[in-house]
């Protein structure tokens, strides 16, 4: 039987080892948190015309994520009903219908059951209406990516997004808007999901660690680890429902891209103008620096160094890798195409960065009948907890563990709550809670 409250101290920051390698905790996570938080499927710009699909996951639950006709975009379970059977086995295409590779039941684009071979054999009590494809209940997109909820319950995506929409649209909301280069790169890992999900959305304290000798090769020399540790370096974020991240402003954004894409620079600058006249002088500032940032629960991002991640739970120490390059729908071709490249030589399945980083997770197994006991710690920045006039959220340090410290307090809500109802009376006074202690 699981505590559910003794796997998180959200007041002192420390959590169970437990939450990374336990069957029974996954079973729930899977449960009361992929079945029932909202989802990163796609972005718009992957499936732009009728018919076109990508496969993808939430949770352990296949989808097919379709352009409809009206050019709405529907989510199925990607299994037919009659046997059980997966029903498209490529991972993007376009197709306006699907048949089953088992007995031959064929799906239509919206979902129905369209035709039954020997379909007279079946008798009067098969209605096949009752048959067609199990749909995800919400689906919603914001800026163009593309969500999708398996419980009706949920609040909307804008709502679910809440104080973390305003900094998405300070890089999404551009002129002609925002599109993921795909086909994603996908790779496998041997680590539990929350370990790089926590690291995006806050972990600068690894950067100057982890990744000196890529820094010192990439820059000539590895700036220290104490090197984010003043006020004007930056600030991290958390948000009600777990999300949250970090914005770095000593540091230009591209600085990894522009060799290869040096028309970042003029990109960069037209942007920053059009936030300061949008947003102010302050949220302009955060246009060149870097940021890394997750979704709860597992979308996360590197703006400045353009991707975006999904990561996958396939089992409590198995993990699927999603990676796409973040680009402006109105550059040339050409540039996403280099862009496409320069990410993936950091952030790709080898990339430099990502190398060094799935090294920490793969290590983090908790494996050991003694090492698998105990607490983890995330208590740097702990009670400096703050509000700030232009930026929302709970605000702590560049060199904090706020936003992690975020992510786990609503994981151990998501957890202990058995439906979205309780989740939002749990979450009520998740501000005051974090701003009193
Ligand atoms: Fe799909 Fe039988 S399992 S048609
Ligand atoms: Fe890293």
């Amino acid at each position: 039987m699981v505590d559910i409250r003794e796997l998180v101290d959200a007041k002192n920051g420390t959590q169970s080892r437990r939450i990374f390698w336990d069957r029974e905790i996954y079973e729930l996570e899977m449960q009361r948190i992929f079945a029932r938080c909202w989802i990163f499927l796609t972005h718009e710009s992957l499936i732009p015309e009728f018919g076109d699909f990508v496969v993808t996951r939430m949770g352990e639950d296949e989808v097919i994520v379709w352009r409809q006709r009206d050019g709405s975009i529907k989510a199925f379970l990607n299994n037919c009903t009659h046997r059980g059977a997966k029903l498209c086995t490529a991972e993007a295409g376009n197709s306006r219908g699907f048949s089953c590779s088992y007995h031959g039941w064929a799906f239509a684009v919206e979902g129905k059951l369209a035709s039954v071979p020997c379909d007279s054999a079946y008798g009067p009590l098969f209605d096949r209406q009752e048959w067609g494809l199990r749909e995800v209940p919400l689906v919603q997109s914001y800026q163009g990516f593309v969500f999708g909820c398996m419980d009706a319950g949920a609040p909307g995506l804008k709502d679910y997004l809440g104080d973390i929409a305003w900094y998405l649209d300070i890089w999404a909301d551009v002129p002609g808007g925002i599109e993921l280069v795909g086909p994603p790169s996908r790779s496998i890992i041997q680590a539990n999901w929350k370990s790089p999900t926590e690291n995006f959305i806050g972990d600068t304290y690894h950067v100057g660690w982890t990744h000196a000798s890529v820094m010192a090769a990439v820059l000539g020399q590895a700036p220290p680890q104490t090197a984010w540790m003043s006020e004007d370096q930056g600030f991290h974020v958390t948000s009600r429902y777990g999300h949250g991240l970090g914005v770095s402003t000593a540091f230009y954004g591209p600085m990894m891209l522009v060799e290869s894409c040096p028309e970042l620079h003029e990109a960069l600058a037209v942007r920053q103008a059009q936030v300061e006249q949008e947003k102010g002088p302050e949220a302009a500032k955060l246009v060149s620096g870097i940021w890394d940032g997750s979704l709860f629960p597992n979308c996360s991002y590197l703006y400045g160094a353009n991707v975006l991640k999904v990561w996958n739970p396939m089992g409590p120490d198995k993990v699927e890798v999603m990676t796409w390059t973040i680009a402006e729908r109105n550059m040339s071709d050409d540039l996403k195409q280099r862009l496409k490249v320069a990410t993936h030589r950091y952030f790709g399945t080898a990339g430099m960065l990502e190398s060094d980083d799935i090294d920490n997770f793969d290590n983090s197994a908790n494996r050991g009948y003694v090492t698998r006991q105990g607490r983890l710690n995330c208590q740097m920045g702990l009670g400096q907890e703050r509000e700030d006039d232009v930026f929302p959220g709970v605000l702590g340090d560049y060199m904090s563990e706020v936003a992690q410290r975020g992510f786990y307090r609503f994981y151990a809500d998501c957890l202990a709550s058995p439906n979205w109802q309780d989740l939002e009376e749990a979450t009520t006074r998740w501000k005051s809670d974090l701003l009193d202690q």
